[in-house]
């Protein structure tokens, strides 16, 4: 792809949704009100919401008609065979459960394979595989490789496990402590980077070598396919669905959040080839999410996702979706913004703690970045850094804090123009202007668990 490359919409709009340019004066009482957390601003006064790329997309006529069609019987609906068909098909496994969205998946398979003191490595968990496996008292070990934790790596496939690492811990646990091995595609929690083909290879063989089951955190699988087919040679004149379905091969399952790549608004299933583990996992399912067939959606849910995941793996679709988040990359820094990278494919994350150098990571800066960014634009992003990964020692006292300290900006799909993309970038050159007048935060209070979600927060003046 060209440094900076116009990404051209596969698409023309054909429904709209009205937002609305806060003034200055009513951010400012907005965050006041909010304490100072984005999470607690109502979507309506946020002008360009890039707090996360999942659930978020705009749906397509297609979908939408499909949507229509759907069958709401209880048991055995149409709209299941299509669900069903449609993944079996782009994903090439046996078995396809739904669930209303991805951490039911989790759930669901970490309660049937996790126990006190088991081991899940994946390359770097997202917080919800995380807090599955930590909250049945198993270990959620992270073994990506090196780079994924340096923002100026040049690396392609910044999301690769560390091999050497897994198969030094695989055997030294062995399959007796590790009941199965993750891949996160793209990898979320490292800068929306994805892994290779080669790498996924090197993990199914050493997974094959102990007999221990590999599994996707598919959300972004067709992100991380197109990624394969622009950086991976070999790979150039293969379809994104032929390397999905290669991708797959290598691994015994996957969980799928539909909220990203399959662009749609809730849903999500766990599709899978193990016929015993499947069984468990449907009388679970029974228990809690639903009759097997809906799983806790609806029949026109189940439509949506069959029809958003065709569309999702489209190539005019996703080099139009790589190239929005690679543009707006290439925007920010022209403005001298730090950014990680490369950029990732559904996001670009700011180096917080380099654009606000005089702020120490005691004062925030990625919340600080958040506020100013909210108060100077309207704009909505996610930390990810101090105040989400931050925790005190309990021995030392002292705070620990995450290796990186980022602000997010995931864009969510089809959503927003490219002027859009512009106003980002003008909102970030006028704050790097007064960059030294954006206060550090601290924290006034906090939950004990997930407390970025409703910590109160004020500016140090
Ligand atoms: N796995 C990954 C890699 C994710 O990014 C997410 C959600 C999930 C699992 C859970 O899926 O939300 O449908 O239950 N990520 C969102 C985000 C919330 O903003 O990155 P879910």
């Amino acid at each position: 792809m060209s440094p900076k490359k116009m990404p051209l919409e596969p698409f023309k709009i054909k429904a709209v949704e009205k937002v609305k340019l806060t003034t200055r004066e009513e951010r400012e009482k907005i965050l006041q009100e909010a304490g100072y957390n984005i999470f607690a601003v109502p979507a309506e006064k946020v002008f360009i919401d890039l707090l996360t790329d999942s659930g978020t997309a705009a749906m397509s006529d297609q979908q939408w008609a499909w949507m229509i069609t759907g069958d709401e019987a209880y048991s055995g609906s149409r709209s299941y065979f299509r669900f069903e068909a449609t993944i079996l098909e782009i994903f090439g496994f046996k078995h396809v459960i739904p669930t209303h969205q991805g951490r039911a998946a989790e759930r669901l398979l970490f309660e049937a394979v996790v126990r006190e003191g088991k081991h899940i490595p994946n390359n770097i968990h997202f917080d919800t595989t995380r807090a599955n496996i930590e909250v049945r008292g198993g270990v959620a070990v992270d073994l990506a490789g090196e780079e994924a934790y340096d923002p100026d790596s040049p690396a392609l496939f910044k999301g690769n496990m560390d091999v050497g690492r897994l198969e030094e811990f695989l055997r030294e646990k062995g399959k007796e402590e590790v009941p199965l091995v993750m891949i996160t595609v793209t990898n979320n929690s490292g800068g929306g980077q994805p892994v290779s083909m080669a790498n996924i290879k090197a993990v199914s063989k050493i997974c094959r070598k102990y007999g221990i089951p590999l599994f996707f955190d598919a959300c972004r699988f067709a992100e991380n396919a197109y990624f394969i087919q622009q950086r991976e040679s070999g790979y150039q004149h293969k379809s994104v669905r032929e390397i999905a379905r290669e991708m797959f091969s290598y691994a015994d399952g996957a969980t799928m959040s539909a909220k990203k790549d399959a662009l749609v608004n809730i849903g999500g299933f766990i599709t899978l080839n193990d016929d015993d583990l499947a069984a468990e996992l449907i009388n679970r399912l029974i228990i809690s999410e639903g009759f097997p067939t809906y799983g806790g959606l609806a029949g026109r849910d189940l439509e949506a996702i069959a029809q958003g995941l065709r569309e999702g793996v489209e190539e005019d679709y996703l080099e139009y979706r790589v190239g929005q988040v690679n543009y707006l990359a290439e925007l920010l820094k022209e403005e001298g913004v730090p950014i990680y990278q490369p950029p990732g494919g559904h996001a670009v994350y700011v180096l917080a703690d380099r654009f606000l150098s005089h702020l120490r990571r005691e004062e925030y800066p990625g919340w600080a970045l958040s506020v100013a960014l909210y108060r100077e634009a309207g704009i909505r992003a996610c930390e990810i850094g101090g105040v989400m990964f931050g925790r005190r020692d309990e021995e030392t006292g002292q705070m620990v804090f995450p290796r990186l300290e980022l602000l997010r900006l995931a864009v969510p799909r089809r959503v927003y123009t490219l002027s859009h993309l512009h106003y980002i970038a003008e909102a970030f050159a006028s704050l790097a202007e007064k960059k030294e007048s954006i206060k550090g935060m601290r924290i006034v209070y906090q939950a004990p668990y997930l407390r970025h979600f409703t910590v109160k927060m004020e500016e140090i003046s």
